[in-house]
């Protein structure tokens, strides 16, 4: 086991987490949101469709009934297991050209001009250097090509409590992922990248929990490792205590859990075609 391995098994043990449910609790979300974020894309039949950060590869499935079988879908995730997931889902359409490949996100390696459309469905934040890989997306594209990613536009005010109280126990973490902040930013920061014709819309999206425990597991499973990761091991259990807290004083008089994101999904074109 490597060290990060080491530590991911060592947080998932203490946060009473475990690898198969890493796999199971980020479907209804990511196919609720994937969804939108493919008719918010235009995608058209025939089209040819890169997601970086694909996950389960619920959004590719998405993506590929628009496209249909004159279309292909390629997806690339850095974490295997994601990566066998959703290769097996996609394969099993049985489209041309159609897959799934462990790769980085940020430079995912395909041929100039490969795509009409570069699809990152709540993950272009997790990136280190959002901006090169907007750059480099660009020259992935055709003419006429696009990009289309969601953000979190607003997070359930009992949700951002918990990361809150998660947060006092890991030093150092960034709340606010600078550009993606406001629309605004995004504007902003688009056009500084190469980008132009911006589209943006939000959509409110519902994501029902059974208990806190299930909350932290869906925690865990989407971009939150990253700071559950940052806080130290003997921590673990007052973090826990202290977000399932915030959590808990979210339920409704009828006991639900229910979380509501105000996602934000953004369409752009690059300003000049960069192929070579
Ligand atoms: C929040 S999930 C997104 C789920 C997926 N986009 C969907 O719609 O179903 C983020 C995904 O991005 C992947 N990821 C995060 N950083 C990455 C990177 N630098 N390179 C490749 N994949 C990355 C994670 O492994 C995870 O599967």
């Amino acid at each position: 086991m490597s060290p990060s391995e080491e530590l991911e098994s060592s947080i998932a043990a203490a946060f009473d987490l475990s690898a198969r449910g890493h796999d199971r609790f980020a479907v209804d979300r990511f196919l609720a949101m994937g969804s939108v974020l493919v008719q918010r894309a235009g995608l058209r039949e025939g089209e040819h469709v890169l997601e970086v950060g694909c996950g389960r590869g619920s959004t590719l499935l998405a993506a590929l009934d628009v496209v249909g079988e004159n279309g292909s879908v390629m997806g690339v995730d850095d974490r295997p297991g994601m990566v066998q997931l959703a290769g097996a889902r996609v394969r099993a359409r049985h489209v041309n050209g159609s897959d799934v490949r462990l790769d980085e996100a940020d430079k995912p390696n395909f041929q100039p001009g490969s795509f009409d459309v570069v699809l990152a469905n709540l993950m272009i934040f997790q990136l280190a250097d959002p901006a090169a890989a907007l750059r480099h997306y660009a020259t992935l594209l055709r003419p006429a090509g696009r990009i289309a990613f969601s953000t979190v536009a607003a997070p359930d005010p009992a949700f951002a409590s918990a990361l809150v109280a998660i947060g006092r126990f890991a030093p150092k973490l960034s709340a606010q992922r600078g550009p993606f902040r406001s629309e605004a930013a995004i504007r902003e920061f688009l056009a500084e990248h190469g980008y132009e014709r911006v589209a943006i819309t939000e959509d409110v999206q519902e994501t029902r929990f059974r208990d806190p425990e299930h909350w932290l597991e869906w925690v865990w499973a989407n971009g939150g490792r990253e700071l559950l990761d940052r806080v130290p091991a003997k921590s673990l259990p007052l973090a826990r205590a202290a977000a399932f807290d915030e959590i808990e004083a979210a339920r409704t008089p009828d006991g639900d859990l229910v979380l509501s994101t105000a996602v934000r999904f953004t369409v752009a074109a690059p300003k000049t075609p960069a192929r070579v």
